[in-house]
């Protein structure tokens, strides 16, 4: 069964559903089960150290899938994007989720290409910012996503950004069954991007501990903090209880302290990938149903 909004046209998926670029978490059998289940699996590039890591990882996704595939690429000075952007153009990358730094940046060759670039905001202005750059579309991070998060709720923020940008929003935060998946297309978003629902999977390359930890949580357990990168993300509290608050290198907190969104409150199983979008569809069907059957004119 497929569902068909405007952006699974503009890529040529099967179901409006991004598989979240994840750091230290999305990687190459992550994205293959995504985009081979119709959904759109993507990849942080900051996962891979070196770009001769990352070609290898393209070459492992594309022997398996020739299917739509994502990544998230930074713009900022730390990273040879450059380099980066080239290597995922030769992969017949097709979608790309800018972050720091100008997307005008990187527009044209992608565009070229015949990709499209979408921008993860967090506000308003970030998105006018972003449309001023001539992006193709948004990522609305709303508040309860898993990593760095948003502060409006997805149902407030999606349509926000939608009515005040005219641009195509994909909703970002909270979004882990088929249900919450009709309630962000219903209120105007083209997409989900679903991240803490598909670090329970067999996919994932969470540790085992870490997987364990997203299906015992309630949300409660949610604890949003910028004290650990900066910037406001979302953490597992027993990951930080744990945690020994020594100066330490980014990389090495997000190994070690394990973020999660709000999301936690809806998953209690560790599936395949596949089954996660394959329950999703099937309850955005049963849900569409329902909500037709409450309609007595
Ligand atoms: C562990 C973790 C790492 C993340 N790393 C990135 C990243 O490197 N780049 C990025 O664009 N988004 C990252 N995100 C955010 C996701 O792309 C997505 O916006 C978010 O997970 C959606 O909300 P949800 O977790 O409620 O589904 C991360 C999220 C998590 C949970």
């Amino acid at each position: 069964m497929n569902i068909r909004t405007d952006f699974t046209e503009m890529l040529g998926i099967d179901v409006p559903i991004v598989g979240a670029p994840m750091f230290l978490v999305s990687y190459e059998e992550y994205v293959i089960a995504l985009s081979e289940a119709g959904a759109l699996g993507t990849f942080p590039l900051p996962n891979y150290r070196t770009t001769a890591d990352l070609k290898q990882a393209l070459q492992t996704i594309r022997q398996a899938t020739g299917r739509p595939i994502g990544v998230n690429i930074h713009l900022s000075g730390r990273f040879p994007w450059k380099e980066q952007l080239g290597i995922c153009l030769d992969a017949g990358v097709s979608f790309y989720i800018s972050s720091l730094g100008n997307p005008a940046l990187i527009l044209d060759d992608v565009h070229a290409n015949g990709g499209i670039v979408f921008a993860d905001v967090i506000s308003l202005a970030q998105g006018l910012k972003a449309r001023e750059h001539g992006v193709d579309g948004l990522i609305a991070v709303a508040a309860g996503a898993g990593g760095h998060c948003g502060m409006l709720p997805t149902l407030i923020f999606t349509p926000y950004l939608r009515q005040h940008t005219g641009l195509p929003v994909i909703a970002a935060g909270g979004i882990s069954t088929g249900a919450q998946l009709a309630a962000a297309l219903a209120v105007g978003a083209c997409a989900a991007i679903v991240g803490t629902r598909l670090i329970a999977t067999h996919e994932a390359r969470a540790a085992p501990a870490y997987k364990q930890a997203v299906i015992v949580a309630h949300p409660e357990d949610i604890v949003i903090s910028n004290e650990i990168t900066g910037t406001p993300a979302t953490w597992l509290s027993s990951s930080i209880a744990d945690f020994d608050e020594q100066p330490a290198p980014q990389s090495k907190r997000w190994r070690d302290l394990w973020s999660a969104g709000l999301s936690v409150a809806q998953i209690d199983q560790i599936k395949p990938v596949g089954e996660v979008i394959e329950e999703m569809v099937q309850t955005y069907t049963q849900t569409c149903q329902h909500l037709s059957q409450t309609i007595h004119p």
